[in-house]
């Protein structure tokens, strides 16, 4: 944790990219959540770009290896005109922050071309599925529906996924997406809140914990968030409105978690 605030009090304000610091008071304890169940895979995002949000969750993981996943240069397969990834500034935003390139396996890859083999050989190089998971490539509905379906086969049942844009007006194909997903379909991970421009997942069996626990935490230490209680898809949801302003990204080092040994 004290790597991840180095890196949020520091470099990850030059990185060009799209992600909110005090999106971290939730990542915190669903971080400490997963250590306290023993959840350790590595980390994976679809859409790195120059790695604001891949460094940041890779600091908070021991497990290897990551996986980033981005067109970089395929610039055919650009369905959305977001930004497209430069490999080279991302592997030079790893190395400048600290990371191993050892560490980080690169697909230079459309996310809607990953097939059942390639999730196989992923489950196995990674011994078991990913702990985080953030969704941010393509913004069609199509590629959400193929991406959410992607993150829920590699990640963990302790582990969270992370929708990019699902409230954004300009990329209304996310919401269609996750709707789509959640009309015809019972998947195993479901909404648990929303939170600085993502719908945070979790799997169905962890849901009520994950829930009350961050819920509690973000309320006894972000008074400048508004946590507010609502239904997702029939789920038991949270609305967390974050102070950009004046909201801390963490909360004081002396709340670090319970370690699975402890908690056993
Ligand atoms: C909005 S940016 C991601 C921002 C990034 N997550 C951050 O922390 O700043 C979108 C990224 O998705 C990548 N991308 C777009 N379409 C994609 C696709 N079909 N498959 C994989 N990556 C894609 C782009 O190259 C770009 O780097």
């Amino acid at each position: 944790m004290e790597q991840l605030r180095a890196y949020l009090e520091g470099r990850f304000k030059e990185i060009p990219g799209w992600c909110h610091p005090q999106l971290f008071q939730t990542i915190q304890p669903l971080d400490q959540l997963q250590r306290r169940h023993g959840v350790e895979g590595p980390v994976c995002e679809i859409g790195v770009l120059k790695g604001k949000f891949f460094i940041a969750l890779m600091k908070l993981k021991q497990a290897r290896p990551h996986y980033a996943i981005d067109l970089f240069s395929l610039e055919r397969r650009d369905f959305d005109q977001g930004g497209r990834g430069h490999l080279n500034k991302f592997r030079t935003n790893i190395k400048r922050n600290g990371g191993n390139l050892d560490d980080v396996r690169i697909l230079e890859r459309d996310s809607m071309e990953i097939t059942r083999r390639d999730i196989d050989r992923i489950l196995d190089d990674t011994d078991g599925g990913f702990s985080m998971f953030s969704i941010d490539g393509a913004h069609t509905a199509e590629h959400t529906i193929h991406d959410a379906r992607t993150a829920m086969a590699l990640t963990r049942p302790g582990g969270i996924i992370f929708v990019d844009d699902y409230y954004n007006a300009n990329w209304p194909g996310v919401q269609e997406g996750v709707c789509r997903l959640y009309f015809i379909d019972s998947p195993p991970f479901v909404p648990l809140l929303e939170t600085c421009n993502k719908l945070v997942l979790c799997h169905r069996s962890y849901h009520a914990e994950y829930l009350d626990y961050v819920g509690d935490f973000v309320t006894r230490h972000f008074p400048d968030s508004r946590v507010k209680q609502v239904k997702r898809f029939g789920f038991d949801n949270l609305t967390i409105t974050v102070n950009q302003e004046t909201g801390a990204a963490l909360a004081p080092e002396d709340d670090e978690p319970a370690t699975a040994e402890a908690a056993a």
